[in-house]
Parts: C-alpha cells; structure tokens; sequence
C-alpha cells in the first residue's frame, strides 16, 4: 500500500501532512511513503531530507492515485477527481465548509477522514489535530503579541527606573487560550483570563493567572458534553461584555481564542472596547478565522485603530510550520495505526469503535455523518 503527502496550495498553508521524522513510523504500518516534490518546503523539510529517511519524491498525480492521500487542507475538486476509487483521504477537511466537495468525494467512493472530528477522550489524545494545533496556535500568539508591541513584558528594576510588567488578558482558555497563558507567564506578564466554562477556572489558576467570570445559573451549565462551550443567551453575553469592558482598558495586550464548535466566534471586544485601551496595545484575534472575536479585526492583516494594533494573522499553526507539521504527522500515523491492517495490507474500519465512527466523513459514496447530511 503507498501513502503520500500532498504539497498544500491553500493561502497562507505552510505545513506539510508528513515530516521526515515519521516515515519510519509510516513504514512499519507496510507503506510505502511518496511525497510529492517540494512538499515540506514552506515547513522547512527539504526533498533530500525525505529521501534520506526513505520516502520517494514524486508527481502530484502520483501521488493523487496513491491508497491514502494525506493533506492538510482538503484538495481542489480537481485534485479530487484524480484520487482512486476507494483510496483514503485524510486531513483537516474542514466539512462545515467544504459541503460542495462531498459529490466528488462520493463519486470515487473516497473513505474520507475528517481529524477535526476526533473525540475529545483519553484514547484519541495522540490523534488530536485540534490540540496539537492550537497548543502552538496560543504559543505563537504571545509571540506575535510580543513582536509588535513596543514595551518589554516582564517587570524590570534598573538603575534608571521600574519596567512594568505586560497586562495580558486571554479570552477563551481552550487548549490554545491555557498555552497562551503559560507563554506569557514565561515571558513575565501579569496574566488574567475568562472563558464560559466555570470549569476553566481551576486550569487558569494552576497556571499562576487570575480567572474572572460572570458566574450565573447559565455559566453553570455552559458546557456540552463532549467538553465544548455552549452559545450564551443574550443576557449572558451583556453581563460578559460589562466585566470585559471592565477588564480591558486596563490590558496591554488581549489574546482571543473564545469559539464556538460550527459557529461563528462570538463576538467578545467591541469597537468601543478597542478605542478603551491605551494607544500601542495589542489584540491578537486568533479566532478570526471563524468571524473573530473583535470585529475589527481581517484576516492575515494587522488592523491599527486607535493606536491599538488588531493582529488577525491567518493559520497560525502554519507560522510554527515544523513543529505544528511534525506533530500533525505523528496524529495522523497514531490515527492510521488504527485503521490499517500491516498484516492483510488493507483498510479496517471497525465501526463499533468511536473514533473511527467520528472521524470518517465518506465511505462506499454516502456521507455517514448525520450532522453533514
Ligand atoms: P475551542 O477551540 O472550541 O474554544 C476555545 C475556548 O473558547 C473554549 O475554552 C471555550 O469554552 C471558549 N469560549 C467559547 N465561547 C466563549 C465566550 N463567549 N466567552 C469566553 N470563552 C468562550 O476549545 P478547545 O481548545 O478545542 O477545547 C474544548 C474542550 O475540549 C476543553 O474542555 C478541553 O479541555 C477539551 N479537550 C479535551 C481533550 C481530551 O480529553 N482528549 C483534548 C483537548 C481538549
């Protein structure tokens, strides 16, 4: 069986969906690895480097008619109508947006595998995209923070007088919003943070920052069941907006990771909110992809209001692009362990088993997943 790595021509897409360091891993499922040329470039994998670890270099076509493509965006219809009937594609498919590939995924009968849609359990920690993405997406974020804001962020004392310490305030403490938090402890800031989940609180804390809330009856049940949060009545987001009002004229710098699952962002810093921080403060909107969490803020731009500079940098895993490809690859070979069969060389899905049933869009040419129908 042969398994390839497409080259991504998505804007802003630096990552590659399999990195050097993997191939063994992949070889000892009995694959056969092809990457098409100049794949791993914008990550900072070189063809040689490939080569060395034992994969192919070879043609986008070659590597369309492989038995498991793997992308890290799903690829143009044009792309997909050169995949092989019933090869596997997987990748962060994006199916909430990507409804009008699913006709030609279907016509090939392609086994789709969608790893945005992995369970949040214990079991599929090492197959989580969404974590190991935006653990670096929150590193990244300070960094970005850090880059264009004027002052230090830890506390100096000098012979010519005090540095204060960065005020950062992190709305949303997902796994993004809780790496956001550490890196800028490291750095030295004075960290606060929110989020609608009162089970948040405990992890802000532990990581030595201050959790505010609007705790009600409704923050008390915010939470679904698989650990996301729930959309907020309108009477919750008011009282939210007055505590962030409230918060917000005081911070050097706000880091946004607030998202809803399948929705759009809620929208958290107001204009007016903006224009209440001190002019060279910092917002980095990393929800901004999915509609931001401040209206000001535009995709892969830094918006300057006020003063306030907006950062809405697109794909910021992509900014870490080796690391953030590298564990990718490692999710992806931890997921494929569970569905290829090295002794019978073929495909196994055990639908009795929840990761497998969650993940796989596509299969025999219907769409198996209810939501998506
Ligand atoms: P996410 O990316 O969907 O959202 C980011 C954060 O924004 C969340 O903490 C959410 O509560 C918060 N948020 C949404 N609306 C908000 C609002 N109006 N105001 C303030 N904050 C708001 O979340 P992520 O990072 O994907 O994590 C979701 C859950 O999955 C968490 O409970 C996390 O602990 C859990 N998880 C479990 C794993 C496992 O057991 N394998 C692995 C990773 C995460």
């Amino acid at each position: 069986m042969q398994i390839s790595a497409l080259k991504e021509n998505h804007d802003f897409e630096n990552r590659v969906a399999l990195t050097p360091d993997s191939i063994k891993l992949f070889q000892r499922l009995n694959l056969e690895v092809l990457i098409e040329d100049g794949a791993g470039n914008n990550s900072g994998y070189n063809n040689e480097l490939y080569i060395e670890n034992g994969a192919r270099i070879t043609s986008r076509e070659e590597c369309l008619a492989a038995n498991i493509c793997l992308c890290v965006k799903i690829p143009d219809e044009n792309d997909l109508k050169q995949l092989n009937e019933n090869s596997v594609l997987i990748g962060i498919l994006n199916p909430y947006e990507n409804k009008k590939y699913f006709p030609k995924l279907n016509d090939k009968k392609i086994i789709s595998c969608c790893m945005e849609l992995m369970p949040r359990i214990s079991r599929a920690q090492s197959m989580d995209v969404l974590s190991s993405q935006a653990n670096l997406a929150g590193y990244r974020s300070v960094i970005d923070a850090a880059e264009q804001f004027n002052k230090a962020f830890p506390m100096m004392m000098t012979a010519a007088g005090r540095v204060n310490p960065a005020k950062v305030l992190v709305l949303g403490v997902g796994v993004a919003g809780l790496q956001a938090i550490a890196t800028a402890k490291r750095l030295g800031a004075v960290v606060s943070a929110t989020d609608v989940r009162l089970s948040t609180k405990e992890q802000v804390e532990s990581l030595g920052a201050k959790f505010i809330m609007v705790e009600d009856e409704e923050s008390l049940n915010a939470e679904t069941e698989g650990g996301y949060a729930k959309e907020m009545s309108d009477e919750y987001k008011k009282k939210q907006t007055k505590l962030i009002s409230e918060t917000i004229a005081k911070q050097d710098i706000v880091i946004c990771t607030a998202l809803i699952p399948g929705k759009t962002a809620p929208l958290l810093i107001s204009q007016e909110m903006v224009e209440s921080m001190s002019s060279g403060s910092i917002v980095v909107d990393l929800a901004v992809e999915a509609g931001g969490n401040c209206p000001l803020s535009q995709i892969g731009q830094v918006v300057v209001h006020n003063g306030v500079k907006i950062v809405g940098y697109a794909n910021v895993p992509g900014r870490v692009a080796k690391d953030a490809s590298a564990l990718y690859s490692k999710n992806i070979f931890n997921f494929l362990s569970l569905i290829v069969n090295k002794e019978t060389k073929k495909i196994n899905l055990d639908w009795e088993d929840e990761i497998v049933n969650a993940v796989v869009l596509t299969h025999e040419g219907k769409i198996r997943l209810d939501q998506f129908n």
